[in-house]
């Protein structure tokens, strides 16, 4: 049970006032790609180096993704929306018109990415209506060095520097 009562409107309200990067995890799905949109990636450790992200235990595309045992991480860059828009839909649309690559790990690789990040999957913890998820990097590389997309209170922006 928990202690305090939180209204999910000031719950969404005030932790939608932190802003996110935003990245792509996708796996293969067999023959087909496997994606979802995930605002909550962070990086863990360093030795081991491990990456985490959580997944909503009613998200559709996880179990792909856990069942693939491997995931790339593919970081959005501040003009890829048209990317975030497709990938955050729900349903078999999310990869028309994105251009990929498989990579030597069978995954997915979203062309133009900032970064992309391939793990196996290291643990699935529960959190809550979410899980905690982290995977060990196989592979890492920063793409190209651009801006990267950001999102803030429903909107997808652009990261300004202050002088
Ligand atoms: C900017 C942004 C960040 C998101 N971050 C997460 C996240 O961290 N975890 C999550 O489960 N869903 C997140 N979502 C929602 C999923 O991307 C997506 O809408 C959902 O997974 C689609 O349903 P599916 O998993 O059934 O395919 C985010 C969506 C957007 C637009």
């Amino acid at each position: 049970m928990s202690e305090t009562t939180i209204d999910p409107a000031d719950f969404r309200k005030v932790l939608g006032s932190y802003p996110t990067g935003v990245c792509v995890v996708t796996a293969m799905d067999g023959d087909k790609p496997a994606g979802m949109v995930v605002g909550s990636f962070t990086s863990v450790s360093l030795d081991p180096p491990l990456v985490g992200f959580f997944p909503d235990k009613k998200s559709t595309s996880w179990p792909l993704i856990e069942k693939a045992g491997r995931f790339c991480v593919n970081v959005m860059g501040s003009d890829q929306q048209d990317v975030c828009r497709s990938a955050s839909a729900r349903g078999d649309e999310k990869f028309v018109g994105v251009e990929f690559t498989i990579s030597d790990h069978d995954l997915p690789v979203i062309a133009n990415s900032i970064a992309s990040i391939e793990c196996r999957l290291y643990s699935v913890t529960e959190a809550g209506d979410h899980w905690f998820v982290m995977g060990e990097i196989l592979r890492m590389e920063t793409v190209r060095e651009d801006d990267p997309m950001l999102f803030h209170r429903g909107r997808y922006g652009g990261f300004a520097e202050r002088m």
